[in-house]
């Protein structure tokens, strides 16, 4: 279980608190959906689970143990908003092989086998998939990295509808072998996948009853 105990996070720049004596709790192998109004806290949130950012107050464990900003790096694999963006590889194989030193082919095959890549030709830069496949690309990097915890921020932001559920469809196929959380603002298309939504708001989590 991965459990954010009391955190608190006020950037310096700040004149209040971004989260708030925030607590929540996330069991193995679930998904997770948290919503909020813009400039809630969503990323920032996901960004303190990832250990870009260190908040002042609180805990994060996993499997009852705290975890360390470097221990939260190697556990959680985030997929930011417009991950197709930050695209560096010249090829998609470039792409999903960066920072690995040594990389079987077979894992490669494994990772691309369940976002539904299978056939993808590896030569080809990572411009020339679609929308939803580009998404689909970015969580196969994080996958590659075999992740404790998968996080995912606005995955359907600026796709067209059928890519939206190219993407709902990813996440389905995810469903019962990885720990996601999904920050979205498109709740309802989600409909039916994670088995909680949550709600950010003044800086504290609350379940949603919907
Ligand atoms: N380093 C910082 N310094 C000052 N304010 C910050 C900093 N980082 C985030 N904020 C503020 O904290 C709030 C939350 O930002 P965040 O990006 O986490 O919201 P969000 O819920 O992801 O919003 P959106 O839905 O628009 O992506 C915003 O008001 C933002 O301006
Ligand atoms: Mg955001």
């Amino acid at each position: 279980m991965l459990f954010l105990k009391e955190i608190s996070y006020q950037p310096q720049t700040s004149e209040t608190k971004i989260i708030d004596n925030l607590n929540v709790k996330v069991h193995e192998n679930e998904i997770i959906l948290i919503c909020g109004d813009s400039g809630s806290g969503k990323t920032t949130l996901i960004e303190i689970i990832a250990g870009l950012i260190n908040p002042q107050k609180g805990k994060i464990c996993w499997k009852n143990k705290i975890l360390s900003t470097r221990q939260r790096r190697w556990l959680t694999g985030i997929v930011f908003q417009f991950p197709e963006r930050y695209f560096i590889g010249t090829t998609i194989g470039n792409e999903l092989k960066i920072g690995h030193k040594f990389l079987r082919e077979k894992n490669i095959e494994i990772v691309l086998n369940k976002v539904g890549l299978k056939n993808v030709n590896l030569t080809q830069p990572p411009e020339q998939l679609s929308g939803g496949q580009q998404r689909r690309l970015a969580v196969a990097v994080q996958l590659l990295r075999n992740p404790s915890i998968l996080l995912l921020d606005e995955p359907t932001a600026g796709l067209d509808f059928s890519m939206r559920n190219d993407v709902k469809n990813l996440i389905l196929d995810l469903k019962n072998q990885n720990t996601i959380i999904i920050v979205t603002h498109e709740p309802s298309l989600f409909e039916g996948i994670p088995s909680r939504m949550l709600i950010l708001k003044k800086g504290k989590i609350y379940e949603s009853k919907s």
